[in-house]
């Protein structure tokens, strides 16, 4: 297999910045294929779901049961036996495997080079503060999260940064190539929504809690160049590729801290100007999660901004038949958390950290695409794979 790192886009593992793996000609087309077939599994392959609900499964459950499914439990246990969705729900977890086989592939062969180029990224290390004393929460070790092997903090040996480089080139499997050539569509959605709700402002120091490898804080740093951003996450192999990550795309602002977002208690109250989640919560758990937003709230200034960025929540407005489908990467995607997660009231939980309904809002944020490296799709879109991913925003802005 030669490789090919100057195959240009569209449609290709597009690394811009110097720890990105290089893959070769059949890698990038395995990628290539495993985001358009997961592009296909849910735009083209996924609306019969729907049909065999309405036209099997629902009429089936209700001559049996003699009444409409209850909860969003009760849609998956009937579809569960549907064989339409068993093969969709098969072909779509087998995609997500590949995925991780076809990554890890890439990034273990040259493992060595990796490593030697992100610490040459890194330089004197400056702005990344590991804690190998950290214990990595129970809801993080239990299951390989969204079938990662070896999850977020897993080592090859120890000090590498094969989790980082595996989840930085995959992301363009998983979200169809609609986060941009960087993967970092979101993060620039954010700050671009926050230049727009608050024109002006300059935020002096920002908290991004479970950054991985910086996707949604690099941006957020070279769009407020003069806050610092304190990046945490308690995975230190995904802080090491991340910070040599920034350090490539010269963002010098921000720093990776090994830390949990349960105990921030390093940082005095107010300290920080914007505290930011990105699709974070949702891998915590139902212990976890009101800690965190407790201590957001209690390091975040009067007057700041917190945002949670996440999928839209489960209400009574929301069809079960949708809910039961949200519900999808729960019980097939090592997302444990996920199901309990979308079911709460988000303003309740931010409310009881001490942030009144009345500061509270909500809001879409679309993830910002490159238009020339990812054209339109001829087949149309799909709602969670068109060219660019939407998000749920809660938040609030502190009482002054
Ligand atoms: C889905 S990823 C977040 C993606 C990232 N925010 C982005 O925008 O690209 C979840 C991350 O949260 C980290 N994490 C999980 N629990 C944590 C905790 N209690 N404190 C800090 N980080 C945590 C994981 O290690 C993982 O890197």
């Amino acid at each position: 297999m030669a490789i090919h790192d100057d195959i240009p886009p569209p449609y290709s593992m597009v690394g811009t910045h110097g720890v990105f793996p290089r893959a070769s000609h059949d890698e990038r087309a395995r990628f290539n294929f495993l985001a358009n077939l997961n592009k296909h599994v849910a735009g083209t392959l996924g609306p019969g779901n729907k049909l065999a609900w309405e036209k099997r499964a629902q009429p089936k459950f209700v001559a049996e049961q003699g009444r409409a499914p209850a909860d969003r439990f009760e849609v998956r246990r009937a579809m569960n036996a549907d064989p339409y969705h068993r093969f969709w729900s098969a072909l779509k977890r087998n995609n997500m495997e590949m995925r991780q086989q076809n990554g890890r592939s890439i990034v273990l062969r040259q493992l060595d080079d990796l490593d030697e180029r992100a610490r040459l990224a890194s330089g004197n290390g400056d702005g990344l503060e590991l804690d190998p004393a950290i214990t990595i929460p129970r809801y993080q070790t239990a299951v390989d999260t969204h079938c990662m092997p070896g999850s977020y903090f897993g080592e090859e040996r120890p000090g590498d940064v094969s989790a980082g480089a595996n989840y930085d080139c995959g992301i363009f499997v998983t979200t169809g190539g609609g986060m941009g050539a960087l993967s970092d569509g979101g993060g620039q959605a954010i700050a671009k929504w926050a230049h727009a709700a608050r024109p002006g402002w300059q935020p002096r120091r920002i908290l991004d809690i479970g950054v991985t490898v910086g996707h949604s804080a690099v941006p957020m740093a070279q769009a407020f160049p003069d806050a610092e951003v304190i990046a945490i996450d308690t995975a230190a192999p995904v802080l090491r590729y991340g910070h040599a990550r920034a350090r490539s795309l010269g963002a010098d602002n921000i720093r990776f801290v090994q830390a949990n977002g349960e105990d921030l208690s390093r940082w005095a109250d107010g300290h920080f100007d914007w505290v930011q989640t990105t699709m974070f919560l949702h891998e915590t758990s139902g212990q976890a999660l009101p800690r965190i937003i407790a201590e957001a709230a209690r390091v975040l200034a009067p007057g700041g901004l917190m945002l949670h960025l996440e999928q839209p929540q489960y209400d009574d407005t929301m069809p079960l038949f949708e809910q039961f489908m949200r519900d999808w990467d729960a019980f097939n995607n090592n997302e444990p958390f996920w199901s309990a997660m979308h079911a709460y009231d988000m303003h309740d939980v931010l409310a009881a950290a001490g942030l009144p309904r009345d500061s509270q809002f909500e809001a879409k944020v679309r993830a910002v695409v490159d238009e020339t490296i990812f054209p339109p799709s001829v087949e149309g879109d799909a709602e969670d794979f068109g060219r660019a991913a939407v998000w749920h925003a809660y938040g609030a802005w502190k009482p002054a």
